[in-house]
């Protein structure tokens, strides 16, 4: 066979192969074996070594050209291939988009979490500033700035979690006063904020006491703050959380920080004072524990207690939880049980 004859031969077994080839690999593949350096073509252009000086040009030329026409046979197999690729992928990845939609299962907001936006509501309605403060907290502003110097008894009532000895995690939000205090500027206005957050004390855990709760702190300091006022802001608060016709009492207490110092009960919400099993028979149920700022507290701050005094109180979010819809063992709230969390379901 001649030079030209090999080469139609090869052109038309490409040709007809190439209608047989339903991938882009197999295509592949027939480029390599036809047109690819060790390919077909190669080995037939190898004989022209042997060709005359008038020959070679003309099968060069003609080489040439069936080396570019099947170039271009593999390509147009190549842009049909890869198109009936796309169509089936469309045809068989067609989207429904009339069918319904999966449900999304959402949570919900903690009940925990929720008690403490609603207080935090209150507040805020009254011109509060809501704070932050830090969970792990040195010694000197969980107790030292609260009046509680190292080695003093009423350390005790706060059995404590500590990380070295200067560093703990906080017992209560009251250190968040002293921080707010001493970064006040009253020439701005009054101070009144509330802090809620976690607090942690080495208990043991029961139906009541959990090693981990909550507290929200409250603070106003200003010219002129008295007594009256801190009643008639725990009657706002206690009216908005357990209704209307609830009322507070003040006994006398004691807490370090605060002088003087106050328990705070609400008339009970259940048998509206006349006794039952919420209030233990006593138609009124201890809510929180308050005060008049402590002159040192203040003056420790950075306050002259002469011109300025202020009321403070610590409220636990988990037992107004409690109270409010009957939950009898506050490990419920830290159990993450879904069952327990969702009859809580916030409507959005
Ligand atoms: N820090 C107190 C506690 O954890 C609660 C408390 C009582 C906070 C009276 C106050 C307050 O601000 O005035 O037991």
């Amino acid at each position: 066979m001649s030079l030209q004859q090999q080469l139609t031969a090869l052109k038309e077994e490409a040709i007809s192969k190439l209608s047989h080839i339903h991938t882009l690999n197999e295509l592949n593949d027939l480029r390599v074996e036809m047109l690819g350096k060790k390919g077909t073509l190669t080995e037939v252009l190898r004989g022209m070594k042997n060709l005359t000086a008038e020959e070679r040009p003309v099968v060069g030329s003609f080489a040439n050209e069936i080396r570019d026409l099947l170039t271009e046979k593999i390509e147009e197999r190549k842009t049909y291939l890869e198109q009936a690729a796309l169509r089936s992928t469309l045809e068989n990845e067609t989207i429904d988009v009339t069918l319904p939609g999966k449900k999304v299962h959402l949570g919900t907001t903690h009940v925990l979490t929720q008690t403490m936006m609603e207080i935090e509501d209150v507040f805020l309605g009254m011109g509060y500033q809501v704070v932050d403060g830090r969970e792990v907290e040195q010694d000197y502003y969980n107790f030292e700035r609260m009046n509680l110097p190292k080695d003093h008894p009423a350390r005790d009532m706060q059995d404590t979690f500590y990380i070295t000895d200067e560093l703990l995690l906080r017992t209560h939000t009251s250190p968040v006063q002293a921080r707010t205090m001493e970064q006040h500027d009253f020439s701005q206005g009054p101070l009144r904020m509330i802090s809620p957050g976690k607090v942690f004390r080495r208990d043991t855990d029961d139906a009541t006491h959990s090693h981990q709760f909550h507290q929200i702190e409250g603070l106003v300091v200003d010219k002129g703050i008295t007594m009256g006022d801190l009643k008639g802001t725990l009657e706002v608060l206690v009216k908005r959380m357990f209704g209307e016709e609830r009322e507070i009492r003040l006994r006398p207490s004691y807490f370090p920080f605060t002088e003087p110092s106050v328990e705070v009960d609400i008339s009970c919400f259940k048998c509206g004072g006349t006794g039952c099993n919420v209030c233990k028979k006593t138609g009124w149920i201890e809510i929180l524990g308050a005060g008049m700022v402590h002159p040192t507290v203040l003056e420790m701050s950075g306050i002259d207690a002469n011109v300025y005094s202020g009321f403070a109180f610590g409220l636990g979010p988990d037992r107004v939880a409690m109270l409010r819809y009957g939950v009898n063992d506050i490990r419920n709230f830290y159990q993450n049980d879904v069952r327990f969390l969702e009859q809580f379901k916030v409507k959005e």
